[in-house]
C-alpha cells in the first residue's frame, strides 16, 4: 500500500492502480467516460481531470487525467480545485454539443451516466446554438436499440464489443464529428454479449430494446437480487417488475460469478415468465378435458400419490428447495435425477471431482487467471457464455505479463493492447466442430469424440509420467506434446471439460489436471461446466444409480404406476418413445410446472408453479456455489413456489425448507448459511423491493379501487414489496437495485465495492457446498472408444446453441428471433459426395426428422453437428451414426435467423 493526498487528507491506496480507480475505492466523487473498472484506461474521454502538485510546496500543480497517472506513493492531488473543476465542465459540455438533450424520451433517463456525470461536474447551460450533427441509426436485431445522436463518443461500446468480448461487427466509423459507432450495415449484432453495451455505454445509444417493448423508468421498477436460471454458471442479475409483468434483467455485480456481465441469453431470455401459456391453476385432465381443482381435491390427490408410494423425477431447472421437498415426499429411494442418463453420469463426476484436494473448479474471476488452457470436448459459448467471456480475458494475460516486464501497468489498456498485438496466452480447443473461440485459440483439433479422448489421453501422458500411457496418435502427436508443454509451463494451468462429450471426456479431462498436479502444478484448475441452473444440486440430491432410465424401467416393469414430475419435460431427457410409453404406463401422473410442456400433456393432474422471479430458491452452480434467488414479484395466479404443494406444513417458509435440508442431507449442510435472516438488520426493518421514487402506487389499482390497497407482506425473505424498510443495509448482497446519492446508474455499484474490482462489502456472495476429501483419487482408466467404420454413416455431435438449446428462454420473444432451424453441420466432401448443397433439407437416417444442410469447411470427414432445435428433434431415437437423404418436400429453404458469420464463413 501506498499514502497519497487528495485535497488534503491522506489515503492508503494500491500503488499498482490509477488515480481514477483509487480515488473511487475511496468512495470519492470524479466524473469518467471512457475508463471501465474492467476495461482499464485509454485517455479518450478527458473528463477524469484533476490537479497533481509536484511536492507540498507546489502550489500551481498540472492538470492531468486521474485514470492516466498512476497512484504512486507520495501523490498529491485535488479533485476540488477550481480549474480542474473547471476543465471538466468544459470537457463536458464539448462532449454533449451534438447530444439532442432528449432525457425525457430517453429510456437511459434516470439511470445515466452521462446525466449523473453531466450534474456532478457541474455543466447546466447550454452554450453552443449551431446546427447539432445528427445520425441515422441502425436496426440492429431483436436485443438492442441504436440512437446515435446520444453519443459522446467515448470508444467504450467498441471498447467493450470488439476488445473485450471478441466481437468483430461494430466498429467507430468516419471521423471528425461525424465519429459513428455501428455495424457497417444494419443488422443483428452478432456478440452472445451485445446485452451489455446497454450497460457499458454511459448515454443512451444502446437501449434494451426488449424493455422498450414494455419500458419503465428504472426507480418504478420493482426489483431483487436474483440468479439467471439459464445456465449453470448462475450470474447475479437484477430482474425488474411493473404491473405484474417482468420488464428487464440487468446485471448484478459479483465479484467472483459474473463480474459486470451476463450474456445475452440471461438478459434476454425471461419473457417467458409473461407467457399468456403460463399455467395459472390446477387442473384435472380426463379425455383431453381439463377441470379446475378445488383445494380439497388436490390435497386427496397428494394423500392418495403418498399412499401409493408415487416415485418423483425432479429438475435440474427447479431450484434445491423444490427438489428437496419433492425427495422428501416420495422419500429418497423414489426420487430420480430427472436428466438424461449421459447427464447424470456427468453429473455424479463432476460432484466426484469437486471434492478432489488435488483439483480445484474455478470461479470465473480465477478462469480469468489462467495462462494455459485447453478445452476438451466442449462448446463454451453455449454451453456457459460467460466463461467464454472470461477466457477472452484468460488469454491476455501474456500481454499483461509482457506488458509487466516493460513496466506497463496492466490499467493501461492500449499501451498493453499495442504492446502484444496478437500474442495470446495458449488456448487448445479439441472439439467435435468449429467453435466461438476459436478465434483466440493457438490450437483447434477438430475430430469425433473417439480420436477427442486419444488426443486428450496422449496430451496426458505428455504432461507427467505418473499418466496412464496413451496409445500413439496417427496424426497430431506434435500438437498433442505441445500443448502438454504450454499446460506444463503455464503459471495457472486451466483444463475444461463439460456433459457434452461426456463422462469418458471429463475423465480424460481430470487425468490431464491430475497429471499436471503430479508435475508439481500445486492443485490444478479443472473447470466442468454443468448443463443446467441446478444440475450440481439435482445430482447432490439424488442417491447412486437414480438416474431416468432407472426410474422409467420402474414404471414399465408395473413396480410404480403413480408419479410426480417436476417442473421438467421427459421429452427433452429421453427418447420420445421411451418417455411416451413409459408415461402412459402410468395410473396416475401429476406434473408440476411453469409452462405446458409435452410432460404436462399427458398428466392426469397439472399443478402451477412459480417462475424464478416470483419465489425465493437456492441453486448450486458449476462451482458447488449456492447461491440465493429472492422474489422480486408476486405471481397474479394460483401458481405456487414447486416446493409449497409437495411440503405438507403449510406454515412453513422457505427458509424452514433450506434449514430442513441442511439437516437431513450431508451434501448441504452449508446451505442454510445462504439465507439472510440471521443476519443483522437495522432496527429489524426490512428492505424495500421499491426505491424511494416509486411512483403511482396510489393510482396503480384505481381501476378497481380508489383506495390504495395495503401493501402485500412478505413472511418468507428479508425484503418487502413496498418503498418503506431500509434499502442500505450492511448487507449489499440484498441490494436490487444499486444506487447511491448522485449516481443513478449501474455504476453506482462502486459505492458497495471494498475496493473497485473488489468484494461487495460485506464479502463475496454464495457458499461453496462440498468440501474437500482428504485423499486424491488416481487416474482413471482409458475410455478408448473405436472410430466406427466411416461406411456406416456420419459420426453425430450433438451441437448446442445458446438461443434455442435452454428450455425455458426459448420461449421467450426476443431469444425465439434469434433460434434456428435445426440444421446438420459436415464437411464439403461428405456433403458432395451425397449430392447435399447449403441449406437442402434432410431427412436423418431412418426417422422422420428432418435438418438443414449447412456445410462447414473445418468439419472432420465422415463427423456431423446435429443442432436438435428447441428439441424439435428427438436426439435420444438417433443412432450414433446417421446416413442423409435429401428431403422431397423442400426445394432449399434456408435457416431462419442464422448469424450467416456463425456458421457459413469460410474457416468455419
Ligand atoms: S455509443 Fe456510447 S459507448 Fe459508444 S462511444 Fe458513443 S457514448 Fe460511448
Ligand atoms: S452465462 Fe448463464 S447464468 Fe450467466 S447470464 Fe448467461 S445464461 Fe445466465
Ligand atoms: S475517464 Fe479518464 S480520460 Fe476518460
Amino acid at each position: 500500500m501506498a499514502k497519497i493526498v487528495i485535497d488534503g487528507k491522506t489515503y492508503e491506496v494500491n500503488p499498482a492502480n490509477n488515480l481514477l480507480q483509487e480515488c473511487l475505492s475511496q468512495g470519492l466523487d470524479l466524473p469518467y467516460f471512457c475508463w471501465h473498472p474492467c476495461m482499464g484506461s485509454v485517455g479518450a474521454c478527458r473528463q477524469c481531470a484533476v490537479k497533481q502538485y509536484r511536492n507540498a510546496e507546489d502550489t500551481k500543480g498540472t492538470l492531468v487525467m486521474a485514470c492516466m497517472t498512476p497512484a504512486n506513493a507520495g501523490s498529491i492531488i485535488s479533485i476540488n480545485d477550481p480549474q480542474a473543476q473547471k476543465f471538466r465542465e468544459r470537457v463536458i459540455e464539448s462532449l454533449m454539443i451534438s447530444h439532442p438533450h432528449d432525457c425525457p424520451v430517453c429510456e437511459e433517463g434516470g439511470e445515466c451516466h452521462l446525466q449523473d456525470m453531466t450534474l456532478m461536474s457541474g455543466h447546466n447551460y447550454r452554450r453552443y446554438d449551431k446546427k447539432k450533427v445528427t445520425h441515422n441509426n441502425q436496426y440492429l436485431g431483436p436485443f438492442i436499440n441504436h440512437e446515435m445522436n446520444r453519443c459522446i463518443t467515448c470508444y467504450r461500446c467498441v471498447r467493450y464489443y470488439d476488445d473485450y468480448a471478441g466481437g468483430t461487427d461494430l466498429s467507430a466509423q468516419a471521423n471528425h464529428h461525424h465519429v459513428y459507432f455501428g455495424r457497417h450495415e444494419e443488422g443483428v449484432l452478432e456478440s452472445e454479449f451485445s446485452g451489455n453495451l446497454v450497460e457499458v455505454c454511459p448515454t443512451g445509444v444502446f437501449t434494451d430494446k426488449v424493455f422498450s417493448e414494455h419500458y419503465s423508468r428504472k426507480w418504478d421498477l420493482q426489483t431483487a437480487p436474483s440468479v439467471c436460471v439459464g445456465c449453470a454458471v448462475g450470474c447475479n442479475t437484477t430482474p425488474g417488475e411493473r404491473y405484474g409483468s417482468l420488464r428487464r434483467i440487468v446485471n448484478r455485480y459479483s465479484s467472483e460469478v459474473n463480474g459486470y456481465f451476463l450474456c445475452d441469453r440471461g438478459r434476454f431470455g425471461f419473457e417467458y415468465v409473461n407467457s399468456d401459456e403460463r399455467l395459472r391453476e390446477a387442473q384435472r385432465v380426463s379425455g383431453g378435458k381439463t377441470t379446475p381443482l378445488e383445494s380439497g381435491q388436490i390435497t386427496e390427490v397428494m394423500a392418495s400419490l403418498k399412499k401409493s408410494k408415487a416415485i418423483g423425477i425432479g429438475s435440474p431447472r427447479a431450484g434445491n428447495e423444490a427438489n428437496y421437498a419433492l425427495r422428501s415426499f416420495v422419500g429418497e429411494a423414489n426420487f430420480y435425477a430427472g436428466m438424461s442418463d449421459a447427464e447424470y453420469d456427468t453429473v455424479q463426476l463432476h460432484i466426484q471431482l469437486m471434492q478432489d484436494p488435488a483439483l480445484h473448479i474455478p470461479s470465473i474471476r480465477e478462469i480469468e487467471q489462467a495462462d494455459a488452457i485447453l478445452i476438451l470436448g466442449e462448446d463454451v459459448t453455449n454451453v456457459a457464455p460467460r466463461i467464454a467471456l472470461a477466457l477472452r480475458q484468460s488469454v491476455r494475460n501474456k500481454a499483461k505479463d509482457l506488458a509487466k516486464g516493460c513496466n506497463i501497468p496492466a490499467w493501461q489498456d492500449a499501451a498493453v493492447r499495442e504492446l502484444a498485438q496478437r500474442d495470446l496466452s495458449p488456448l487448445s480447443i479439441l472439439t467435435p466442430y468449429a467453435t466461438r473461440l476459436d478465434d483466440i485459440a493457438s490450437d483447434v483439433f477438430i475430430d469425433s469424440h473417439p480420436e477427442l479422448l486419444k488426443f486428450a489421453y496422449a496430451i496426458a501422458s505428455a504432461v507427467g509420467t505418473s499418466a496412464p500411457k496413451a496409445s500413439a496418435l496417427q496424426a497430431g502427436s506434435d500438437v498433442a506434446r505441445r500443448i502438454a508443454e504450454q499446460l506444463a509451463a503455464a503459471k495457472r494451468p486451466l483444463v475444461i471439460a463439460g456433459s457434452s462429450g461426456g463422462a469418458a471426456m471429463l475423465r480424460a479431462a481430470a487425468n490431464v489436471a491430475r497429471a499436471l498436479h503430479s508435475a508439481g502444478k500445486g492443485i490444478v484448475d479443472l473447470c466442468v461446466l454443468a448443463p443446467e441452473v441446478n444440475s450440481v444440486g439435482l445430482g447432490m440430491l439424488t442417491a447412486a444409480g437414480q438416474n431416468l432410465t432407472s426410474a422409467l424401467q420402474r414404471i414399465n416393469s408395473g413396480a410404480s404406476l403413480h408419479a410426480i414430475v417436476l417442473e421438467n419435460d421427459l421429452f427433452r431427457r429421453a427418447g420420445h418413445g421411451q418417455v411416451a410409453a413409459a408415461l402412459d404406463r402410468l395410473e396416475t401422473l401429476l406434473v408440476i410446472d411453469q409452462l405446458p410442456t409435452k410432460t404436462t400433456a399427458k398428466a392426469d393432474y397439472v399443478l402451477p408453479s412459480t417462475a424464478f422471479s416470483e419465489h425465493e430458491a437456492t441453486y448450486v452452480n458449476y462451482e458447488g456455489r449456492a447461491q440465493i434467488s429472492y422474489q422480486v414479484h408476486r405471481c397474479h395466479s394460483a401458481a405456487k413456489p414447486a416446493w409449497r404443494w409437495l411440503h405438507e406444513k403449510h406454515d412453513d417458509h422457505v427458509a424452514d425448507i433450506v434449514r430442513r435440508c441442511s439437516a437431513e442431507v450431508a451434501a448441504f449442510a452449508e446451505l442454510k448459511s445462504v439465507l439472510a435472516d440471521a443476519r443483522d438488520f437495522i432496527a429489524g426493518m426490512k428492505i424495500p423491493r421499491q426505491s424511494h421514487r416509486y411512483s403511482g402506487r396510489t393510482a396503480m389499482k384505481a381501476n378497481l379501487n380508489v383506495h390504495e390497497p395495503k401493501q402485500p407482506a412478505d413472511s418468507e425473505s428479508p425484503l418487502a414489496f413496498s418503498m418503506e424498510g431500509i434499502p442500505l443495509q450492511k448487507d449489499s448482497s440484498l441490494l436490487g437495485a444499486a444506487w447511491a446519492p448522485q449516481w443513478n446508474s449501474n455504476q453506482s455499484i462502486s459505492k458497495f465495492q471494498a475496493e473497485i474490482n473488489g468484494e461487495l462489502t460485506q464479502g463475496s456472495t454464495g457458499t461453496q457446498l462440498l468440501h474437500k476429501k482428504s485423499v486424491s483419487a488416481g487416474y482413471f482408466p482409458h475410455d478408448l472408444l473405436a472410430r466406427p467404420a466411416s461406411n456406416e454413416g456420419l459420426q453425430v455431435a450433438i451441437a448446442l446453441q445458446i438461443y434455442g438449446s435452454d428450455e425455458m428462454s426459448a420461449r421467450s420473444p426476443a431469444i425465439k428471433e434469434r433460434m434456428t432451424a435445426p440444421y446438420i453441420s459436415l464437411s464439403p466432401v461428405d456433403a458432395k459426395t451425397r449430392g447435399l448443397s447449403q441449406g437442402d433439407e434432410v431427412v436423418l437416417g431412418n426417422t422422420a426428422f428432418t435438418a438443414i444442410v449447412c456445410i462447414r469447411s473445418k468439419m472432420r470427414e465422415g463427423t456431423a453437428a446435429l443442432y436438435c432445435g428447441a428439441n424439435d428433434i428427438d436426439q435420444f431415437s438417433l443412432p450414433p451414426q446417421l446416413e442423409l437423404k435429401k428431403s422431397n418436400s423442400n426445394g432449399s429453404r434456408g435457416i431462419r435467423g442464422l448469424i450467416i458469420s456463425d456458421l457459413y464463413e469460410e474457416g468455419y
